[in-house]
């Protein structure tokens, strides 16, 4: 959620941090602050965004070759300048960054006040930076040589939650402490200087060489190094990776917003999802990081696919074309859902996560649960080094590049794309599809991203469209079959970025209720490719036309029966009906983003959301 940046070495700190919180403002915007060290430490931190930090610290003394910078999405108190981060312990001892939550903080905050501390915020971090103050204090009173690092790993044995830390302390003034459980944090190594940040964003820039921090780990850095131990002071050794990320692919590249630049990757995105794993010309499909799992995969009595947001959307696809391809009984779960209502997971079901940031919190507890049931879990991740690749045991890359609008697009058909291959295999492998179906399947998939420059070529009509509903309150978003997650998608699109209340429905379902809201004023968005349900759809057009509802429909082209119909058509490419919701999800992406610009709202980072939710 909160986004982290950390340096230690030669420069001046304050324009890493700053370019780094710019980088990471996706993953929180309420407030953001920096702490700089020299001799002794500044902190400068308002509510707002980087650029209002920016403005605070104009005239002020950015002097220090050690800071670290905080942007924050808040979870305890409302953003305001004395919630935001950094936060100091109260004798200003310690200064501490950190995103994710400390759950018992209510008691230890107790603990505290009866030992006589008080607090300036209410935030759970202030507490943690207090209580590692606590024992700093209270265990060198008798002389001994009790270090800043002792001091971290008592307070954090005594801490449940969840956190990415990064700690100074003004008696070490050369040394920077970081420590993860949970929250995810990556250390880049350059020659004499460490960068300590949320994802690697921020670091991409100055070296590629990476350490990421497993959970219980503390790392030590100063003009020595970097040392690593865990909570149980045993010393680990440090894996580095290179980073794969070139600095043009977190940038606008002259696009307006981040989402319009991602919504147009999306062909690039499939193209480099399927790239090295599907054979056109040989009609070849292998998915390598599935290679070891394969066999139980197609001998798998049920799938069970979990994910949150966008990503679950993906996961209803999967489920339909699992079915569809292998004969698996699957079935889609909310991570938060299935991690707290006691599932049936039996040995040998195959669990599928899904997830962009490979980093929600409610996933990666999801996943765990399955482990410990027996169950395989396979991971269907974005972001290469994050916390559910390393903790499932087999899993598929999704190319689609880093995603940073916190609305999703590229992510979501990059993840389809790897289930239409995940089922293909399987559906081949255990006979659930004809060798003339599979083949097709291929050819098909093949031509999907030219399909979808196509439709990209029509947004200055979809634009048009935006422009007349701009000013809803209400929408409603129907499909059926391969097409109802599709709706799902699409409104929960329109209702993030531009904040119009939209609601995706199977388009049957409208008359057990919905159908109700329709009048002249409610833009019904459906769905309504040729598929074998394309007669229904047809009707249910009819049902909202008979009540005034502004209907704009996404048809195959050359549909003629429902542009006399709608109010307006978008037309999509031909495509089979399994494919179908990457092509239809693309002119509801551009509708939702046009409107959200058309009512001014903030499109890359809409209130109230973060991009990764690394708290429950
Ligand atoms: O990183 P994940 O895919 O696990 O994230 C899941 C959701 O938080 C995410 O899809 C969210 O719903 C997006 N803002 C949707 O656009």
């Amino acid at each position: 959620m909160c986004g982290i940046v950390g340096y230690i070495g030669h420069r001046q700190a304050y324009d890493i941090l700053i370019k780094g919180l710019k980088r990471l403002e996706y993953r929180g915007y309420d407030s953001a602050g920096i702490a700089l060290s020299d001799s002794d430490y500044r902190v400068y931190k308002c509510k707002g965004k980087v650029s209002d930090l920016e403005a605070q610290t104009k005239d002020q003394n950015i002097n220090g070759k050690i800071g670290m910078g905080h942007t924050r999405w808040a979870t305890h108190g409302e953003p305001n300048d004395s919630n935001a981060h950094p936060h100091k312990s109260m004798n200003g001892k310690f200064v501490i960054i950190h995103n994710g939550i400390i759950e018992n903080y209510g008691k230890l905050k107790q603990g505290l006040e009866k030992e006589g501390y008080t607090f300036y915020s209410e935030t759970d971090t202030e507490v943690l930076a207090n209580l590692i103050e606590f024992y700093y204090i209270n265990n060198r009173k008798n002389g001994n040589s009790f270090t800043p690092e002792d001091a971290v790993r008592a307070a954090l044995n005594m801490v449940e939650g969840a956190y990415g830390l990064v700690i100074l302390c003004e008696d070490n003034p050369g040394q920077m402490i970081a420590a993860r459980k949970g929250s995810p944090l990556v250390i880049g190594i350059g020659k004499d200087e460490y960068f300590i940040a949320s994802d690697a964003t921020p670091i991409v820039e100055y070296t590629n060489s990476v350490i990421y921090l497993n959970d219980d780990d503390i790392a030590v850095i100063d003009d020595k190094g970097l040392s690593l131990k865990n909570l149980k002071n045993i010393p680990q050794k440090p894996a580095i990776h290179k980073i794969d990320l070139e600095l043009s692919e977190i940038e606008k590249n002259g696009f307006e917003h981040y989402m319009l630049k991602e919504i147009y990757e999306q062909p690039r995105a499939i193209r480099d999802t399927y790239r090295g794993r599907l054979n056109f010309e040989s009609k070849f499909l292998r998915l390598g990081g599935l290679h070891n799992v394969f066999k139980q995969l197609t001998e798998a009595n049920r799938i069970i696919i979990i994910a949150c947001g966008t990503s679950w959307h993906a996961g209803i696809v999967g489920e339909y074309l699992f079915e569809e391809f292998t004969r698996i009984p699957t079935e889609v779960e909310y991570a938060s859902e299935f991690r707290y209502r006691n599932p049936v997971i039996n040995k040998g079901d195959l669990v599928i996560a899904i997830s962009q940031s490979g980093e929600t919190a409610d996933t990666l507890a999801a996943i765990q649960l399955a482990k410990k049931a027996g169950a395989i879990v396979i991971g269907v991740c974005n972001v290469v080094g994050s916390s559910i690749p390393r903790e499932t045991s087999a899993g598929v890359f999704t190319h689609a590049g880093p995603e940073i609008g916190v609305a999703s697009t590229k992510a979501f058909t990059a993840q389809v794309t790897v289930l239409t291959m995940m089922a293909m295999a399987i559906g081949q492998a255990n006979k659930g599809l004809t060798n003339q179906e599979f083949t097709d399947l291929i050819d098909e998939l093949y031509v999907i991203p030219d399909k979808i420059e196509k439709i990209l070529e029509k947004s200055e009509k979809i634009k048009e469209i935006a422009l007349k509903i701009a000013d809803s309150t209400n929408s409603l978003y129907l499909g059926r079959g391969y097409l109802f997650p599709v709706a799902l998608e699409g409104a929960l699109k329109l209702k993030e970025i531009s904040y119009i209340h939209a609601e995706g429905y199977p388009a049957a379902e409208m008359k057990h209720g919905p159908i109700a809201l329709i009048d002249e004023k409610m833009p019904v968005i459906v769905l309504a490719t040729k598929d074998h349900s394309y007669d229904k759809i047809v009707s249910n057009i009819q049902e909202v036309k008979a009540r005034k509802g502004v209907i704009i429909a996404i048809v195959t082209e050359g549909d003629t029966t429902i542009k006399e119909m709608a109010d307006y058509v978008i037309e999509v490419p031909h495509s089979d009906f399994a494919l179908a919701p990457l092509l239809t999800v693309i002119p509801l992406q551009l509708l939702s983003y046009f409107i959200a610009v058309e009512r001014g709202c903030n499109v890359d980072q809409p209130r109230n959301l973060a991009k990764s939710v690394t708290v429950e």
